[in-house]
C-alpha cells in the first residue's frame, strides 16, 4: 500500500514534469511578483532561495506529497533514534550525536552513546589545549608549529575543506593535508615541514586504507630519522575506530582518539577525524563548528517538511534529476575560502547516492545521484560556465554567497557578489534573439553579420539554480551549511529508497589493486586480466624497470 502510494506520488510528479513548458522558469517570475519571498526559506543563518527553479506551487505540492508518501518524517525519526538505517552494514548513522551537547539524547540501538561522545570530545579538547598552552611539547621540548593530517576520502576532505575555509594567520598551528599515495605529494609536504616541530595525525576510520597506511609509514620513517623511535612516537597520533591496528602501528594508546562505526567516513569531520581542526584553528572554533551543525540538526528534526531546508534542497534535486532528467549539478561557492567545498560535497553526495539498487536489492526504477562538480566563482566563469550557459543539457547550480567578507577590500567583494548574482540571473533570463539583434545593431554590425552570429550569441535561459546566502563565513555558519548538505543526502536516500550510508562500489578497485600490485613488482601480469590491463602492466615494466621489487 505504501509502495502504491509512493509510485502514485512519483507518477503525479512525472506527469507535471511532462507538461509542455515544465522546465520554464521565467513565466513563473512574470506571473508572481512575490516568487522570491514565496520560494525561499531561512533556517539559522542560511537563506535558501529556490525561486530560480521551475518549481511551481503545483510542483512543490507534488514534491511534498512524494516526501510524505516516502515517509520522510518516519525516516528522519528512525535516523535520529539510532535505528540501523545503514541496512547493508547493519549500522546506525549518528553523526548528529557528534555535535550534540550534554543532555541531548542519542542511542545506537539500545546503547546510550552520549557518554562516549562527550568523553572523546573532552580528550580532544584537553589535548588541543595542552598543545596550545605548551604542556605537550615536541621530543626536543619545543612548541609544535605544524600538524600534518594523513588520511584520504572522508578522513581528508572534510577536515581539509574546513581548515581551508577557516584558517587565518594567528591561528594556533599550521595545517597540512596529505591524501594521495603519491611519493611526489609526500616529498612536497616533507620538504616544507620540519619533522622536529610537526605532529602527524594518521586519520583512518578503518586503519586499513592502503594509501593512508603507506603514507603514515613514510611519515613515521621521516620522524624517526629526525627524532629516533621514542621521539617519533611523541609526534604521532591516530584518529580511528580500529584500536588494535593503531597499537600494531606503534601509536601510543593515549594518542589514539576513537569513534564508532555509526560514523560514516564522509560524515566524520565532527568526530576525532576533526582533531586537525581543533589543533590548528583552536578548540573554540571547532566547538562553534559543531554548534552550527547542531542548529541545522535541530531545524531538520523539528521543522515541517515544507519549511525544512534539507528537505527542500532534496526536493529541488529530485525535480531536476528525476523530473527534468538533468544528470549533473555544479556547486559554485563565491568565496575562495570554500575552495574545497565542491570536493567535499562530491564525496558526500556521489559516494552516498551513486547507487543503482533499492534497499531490497531490486533495481532502482529511476535516476539517482547526479554528477557533482564545482569550483569557486568567479574562477568557474572562466572555465566551465560556457557549457552551463549554452551547452545542450542544463546543469543546475548551487550558488553559495557570503554577504560580509573578513577583509577590507570592499570593492573586490562587491565584484565577487555581483558576478555570483549575475551568473544566476544570466542562467535564468538568458538572452533572446531580439536582445542580441538590438545589441548588435547598436554596435553597428551589418545585417549579414547579425544573421550569421545570432544563433551563437543567444542564451536559452530557464537554467535553474538555488542560492544559499550566508551573512558571514565562520565556524558556526559553515557547520550549518555542511550539516544542511549531509541531511539532504540522507533525505535523498529515503526518497529514492537507496542506502546513502554504504559505499560498496569502492571495493572492487581496491581488490584488483591488491592483485596488480605484486604484478607490477614482478614486471608482468600473473593473474588473468583483460587484454588491455595485461598489456599495460607489461608496458609499464619496460618503461620503469626499476619498479620491480
Ligand atoms: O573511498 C572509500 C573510503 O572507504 C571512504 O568511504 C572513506 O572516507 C575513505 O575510504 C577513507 O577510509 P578510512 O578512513 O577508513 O581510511
Amino acid at each position: 500500500m505504501a509502495e502504491d502510494q509512493s509510485e502514485a506520488a512519483w507518477a503525479a510528479l512525472m506527469a507535471l514534469a511532462a507538461r509542455p513548458g515544465a522546465a520554464e522558469i521565467r513565466p513563473l517570475f512574470a506571473a508572481d511578483p512575490d516568487r522570491f519571498a514565496r520560494f525561499s526559506r531561512q533556517a539559522g543563518d542560511i537563506l535558501l532561495d529556490f525561486s530560480k527553479t521551475a518549481i511551481s506551487d503545483a510542483v512543490l505540492d507534488a514534491l511534498l506529497k512524494l516526501a510524505e508518501a516516502r515517509d520522510v518524517t518516519g525516516f528522519r525519526a528512525r535516523l535520529f533514534a539510532g535505528a540501523a538505517v545503514n541496512e547493508t552494514e547493519g549500522r546506525a548513522a549518528l553523526h548528529m550525536a557528534l555535535r550534540a551537547e550534554a543532555g541531548d539524547a542519542f542511542r545506537a540501538g539500545h546503547e546510550d552513546i552520549m557518554p562516549e561522545v562527550l568523553a572523546v570530545r573532552a580528550r580532544m579538547e584537553a589535548f588541543a589545549r595542552a598543545l596550545h598552552e605548551g604542556r605537550i611539547l615536541t621530543a626536543n621540548s619545543e612548541r609544535f608549529t605544524d600538524v600534518l593530517n594523513i588520511g584520504i576520502g572522508g578522513s581528508d576532505l572534510g577536515p581539509a575543506m574546513v581548515g581551508r575555509a577557516l584558517w587565518t594567520e594567528g591561528a594556533p598551528l599550521r595545517a597540512h593535508y596529505l591524501a594521495n599515495v603519491d611519493g611526489h605529494a609526500f616529498d612536497e609536504i616533507a620538504a616544507r615541514l620540519d619533522p622536529t616541530r610537526t605532529l602527524v595525525l594518521v586519520a583512518s576510520k578503518t586503519f586499513t586504507t592502503q594509501e593512508t597506511i603507506a603514507n603514515a609509514a613514510l611519515a613515521r620513517d621521516w620522524l624517526r630519522a629526525a627524532l629516533g623511535e621514542a621521539g617519533a612516537s611523541q609526534h604521532m597520533a591516530a584518529l580511528s575506530t580500529n584500536l588494535a591496528a593503531t597499537a600494531a602501528f606503534g601509536i601510543l594508546p593515549e594518542r589514539v582518539f576513537g569513534f564508532r562505526d555509526w560514523v560514516g567516513g564522509r560524515f566524520s569531520v565532527w568526530s576525532a577525524i576533526g582533531l586537525s581542526l581543533a589543533l590548528t584553528l583552536g578548540w573554540d572554533a571547532f566547538a562553534r563548528l559543531l554548534a552550527g551543525a547542531r542548529v541545522m540538526d535541530q531545524h531538520f528534526q523539528a521543522a515541517p517538511l515544507a519549511e525544512n531546508l534539507p528537505v527542500l534542497l532534496t526536493l529541488v534535486e529530485v525535480w531536476h534529476v528525476n523530473g527534468l532528467a538533468y544528470p549533473s549539478r555544479a556547486v559554485l561557492p563565491y568565496d575562495e575560502r570554500l575552495a574545497r567545498l565542491p570536493a567535499h560535497l562530491q564525496q558526500l553526495e556521489m559516494e552516498s547516492l551513486g547507487k543503482r539498487v533499492v534497499l531490497s536489492g531490486a533495481p532502482l526504477a529511476r535516476a539517482s545521484g547526479p554528477v557533482v562538480f564545482g569550483e569557486p566563482g568567479t574562477n568557474a566563469q572562466h572555465s566551465f560556465m560556457q557549457l552551463l550557459h549554452q551547452g545542450t543539457t542544463p546543469v543546475p547550480v548551487d550558488f553559495i554567497l557570503v554577504a560580509r567578507p573578513d577583509h577590507t577590500h570592499a570593492d573586490s567583494h562587491r565584484k565577487l557578489l555581483a558576478n555570483g548574482l549575475a551568473q544566476a540571473e544570466a542562467l535564468l533570463m538568458g538572452k533572446d534573439d531580439a536582445a542580441v539583434i538590438a545589441e548588435m545593431h547598436k554596435a553597428g554590425a551589418a545585417e549579414a553579420e547579425i544573421t550569421r552570429l545570432l544563433p551563437h550569441r543567444v542564451f536559452p535561459g530557464d537554467r535553474p539554480s538555488v542560492t544559499m546566502l550566508l551573512p558571514q563565513l565562520d565556524a558556526f555558519t559553515l557547520g550549518q551549511l555542511v550539516a544542511l548538505y549531509e541531511h539532504k543526502v540522507a533525505v535523498l536516500g529515503a526518497l529514492w529508497g537507496i542506502n546513502p550510508f554504504d559505499q560498496w562500489g569502492v571495493e572492487l578497485g581496491k581488490q584488483l589493486a591488491s592483485v596488480i600490485l605484486p604484478e607490477i613488482s614482478a614486471g608482468a601480469a600473473q593473474e588473468p586480466h583483460d587484454g588491455s590491463t595485461a598489456g599495460l602492466i607489461g608496458k609499464l615494466a619496460t618503461l620503469w624497470p626499476e619498479g620491480r621489487a
